[in-house]
């Protein structure tokens, strides 16, 4: 009997076809079939996969296809209710970032996924980057001593194209269906911090709209500042209005014993590390972003998500970002918001 894991993707845009290109490439995964709601897209994408291309979830889960995991790489207002959705239809879940637009939605994930007893993946693949498990060594080993302060910037270009010059029709830039740019740009960068830090309190911000008044119903930048649960301050900048391309993604981080800065385009690279006794070590090449063509995102470590829901769901491992962190993230975007 094939030991493969079964996996079915909804939503075939940019991202759910990486998903279905890693699954692909996975000795240990089966693609089994492909969701979308636009039907243009079926020829090609039956034609790339080789599997049956499905209009809406409710046709896949008719169709009685044999699957163990769904993806969902919808508009974020659909992941929640597409992800309670497969679990009531006995599937795992991958669930693109961010896990739900609200923590109340988040719950409601978590609370059947208990019911049936099945996995959430929650993908935030930037853990995967040799950078971030190289902060997380170091500031889960305490080398760093107290932390006194955390400074996370990340300055972004997301144009007009981007947002299909404010086509009525697109998700990205509504409110309601895309939930702002915490959401959908820099949730990875406060998964990291969360995933180094924990929890955030006594939360101020300001929010602008510098260059995105026709294509986004919300901010393109802010201004944040905070203190951890755990000790320290800290504060994020961050904005979409930059000029022609992304400029920077970069945490720093003042420590009693030692500060440290993660750079580059997309907190790719060690800008600087000096640390009380402590020798740097030669770190592994990180991989380039996800690129969309004109527009690049967070790191394109698809391949490592499949590859933890086949080592939890064959070998029990352990799930990399797993419901209750997805949960977070999302709390804690929605605090920063309640800032408005
Ligand atoms: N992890 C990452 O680095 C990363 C990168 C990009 C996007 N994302 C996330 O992935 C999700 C999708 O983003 P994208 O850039 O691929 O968007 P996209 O607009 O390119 O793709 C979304 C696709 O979903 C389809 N769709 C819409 N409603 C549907 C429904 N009810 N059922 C099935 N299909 C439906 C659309 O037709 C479209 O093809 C978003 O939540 C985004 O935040 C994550």
């Amino acid at each position: 009997m094939s030991t493969k894991i079964k996996f079915a993707v909804i939503g075939a845009g940019r991202i759910g076809k990486r998903h279905a290109s890693m699954v692909k490439l996975n000795k240990d995964a089966e693609l089994v079939a492909i969701v979308d709601t636009d039907e243009s897209l079926k020829e090609e994408l039956e034609k790339e996969f080789n599997v049956p291309f499905f209009t809406s979830s409710e046709a896949l889960y008719k169709a009685g296809i044999e699957m163990d995991v769904v993806n969902i790489c919808t508009p974020n207002y659909l992941h929640a209710p597409q992800a309670i959705e497969a679990l009531q239809h006995k599937c795992h879940v991958v669930v693109e970032k961010p896990m739900a637009l609200t923590k109340v939605d988040a719950e409601k994930v978590i609370h059947y996924s208990l019911q049936v007893n099945k996995r959430v993946f929650c993908v935030m693949q930037n853990r995967y980057s040799p950078p971030s498990r190289w902060l997380k060594e170091v500031v889960g080993s305490n080398l760093l001593g107290e932390i006194y302060m955390v400074n996370i910037n990340c300055f972004w270009n997301r144009d007009d194209d981007y947002y299909k010059g404010g086509d009525p029709n697109y998700w990205k830039g509504k409110l309601e269906k895309d939930g702002g740019t915490l959401f959908t740009q820099f949730s990875h960068f406060l998964d990291t911090m969360y995933w180094l830090f924990g929890d955030i309190k006594n939360i101020k911000a300001s929010f602008y709209d510098f260059n995105h008044q026709k294509t986004t119903e919300f901010e393109d930048s802010g201004i944040v500042q905070f203190d951890f649960v755990n000790g320290g301050a800290g504060s994020l900048n961050y904005s979409t209005a930059v000029y022609d391309q992304n400029m920077e993604s970069s945490i720093s981080i003042v420590g009693e014993k030692g500060a440290v800065k993660v750079g580059g385009q997309y907190m790719n690279e060690i800008v600087y590390c000096h640390i009380k006794g402590y020798q740097m070590p030669e770190l592994e090449e990180t991989l380039p972003p996800n690129d969309y063509g004109k527009y690049k995102g967070s790191a394109a470590n698809h391949q490592f998500v499949i590859q933890n829901v086949v080592d939890t769901l064959i070998n029990d491992k352990t799930v990399t970002t797993n419901s209750l962190e997805g949960l977070k993230v999302v709390e804690i975007i929605e605090n920063i918001y309640k800032e408005k």
